[in-house]
């Protein structure tokens, strides 16, 4: 007797927007000669499971999962899927992850969810790397829509002196990033914390440059700006269909 097809809550808005995102990547971007596929972090990325669940066990069986964190983690586990590890699989086949902001070269923003070191170690392992979206976070310029800054990974000990470079470098606003319950800073997978720094239009306009000078200062594991980086983005609207850039 086969099994009676899975019956998936009908989405509106916002969620229906990330669903048709997520399928529309994997429908695109994960095939059966894909054996070692990365997870990303964030309410995206769970459609990206679904969808790929549904592509069968009899493909899955011979696949690893592996999380850019301790969500995807969960995510994984209990999805049914094989969990891998970057150390076992430092190359991917392909890497799904969502985005807090996309831009029209596919630079992005990331790391809303703190978790923006591993998802850059897991995009830069694999040979694809694909985002998902829903639609408000497609924009033209990088800082147009994600306000609250580019996040930086920092070592602890080193954050007041980093949050202090930020500042000399241009951040109009670099902030201790801080637990929803303001008892303390937001501590990452890696022990780490997490500067949120905003930069005036000016200096957005070339995220490279900003990496790049983010990265050197001493205490700074990432930063959150994914530049030349994603092969397609994908956007949902509202209505259930999807905008894709490649
Ligand atoms: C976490 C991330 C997420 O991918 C990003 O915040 C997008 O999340 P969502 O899919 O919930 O909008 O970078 O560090």
């Amino acid at each position: 007797m086969s099994a009676a097809p899975l019956q998936l809550p009908h989405l509106e808005g916002v969620e229906a927007a990330k669903r048709a995102a997520a399928y529309a990547a994997v429908d695109n971007h994960v095939n059966h000669t894909h054996k070692i596929i990365g997870v990303g972090s964030g309410s995206t990325v769970p459609y990206v499971v679904e969808r790929i669940v549904q592509q069968g066990a009899n493909v899955n069986a011979d696949r690893w999962f592996v999380p850019t964190g301790f969500q995807s983690k969960e995510l994984i586990i209990k999805s049914g899927l094989r969990l891998g590890d970057v150390d076992n699989y430092p190359e991917i086949d392909v890497t799904i992850d969502g985005a807090d902001e996309v831009d029209s070269k596919l630079n992005c923003i990331k790391g809303g969810g703190a978790c923006h070191l591993r998802e850059k170690v897991l995009a830069e392992a694999a040979a694809t790397f694909i985002v998902v979206a829903d639609y408000r976070k497609e924009s033209k310029l990088l800082g147009d829509n994600w306000k609250q800054g580019v996040p930086v990974e920092v070592a602890e000990f080193a954050y007041a002196k980093v949050l202090r470079q930020l500042v000399k470098m241009g951040s109009t606003n670099a902030v201790l990033r801080m637990g929803k319950m303001k008892a303390g800073p937001v501590v990452t997978d890696n022990g780490n914390f997490v500067i949120d720094a905003a930069f005036p239009e000016a200096v957005m306009r070339d995220p490279q440059d900003l990496l790049q000078r983010i990265k050197l200062l001493t205490g700074v594991l990432e930063v959150g700006l994914f530049c030349n980086m994603a092969k397609a983005a994908y956007f949902g609207n509202q209505d259930g269909t999807i905008t894709s850039k490649l």
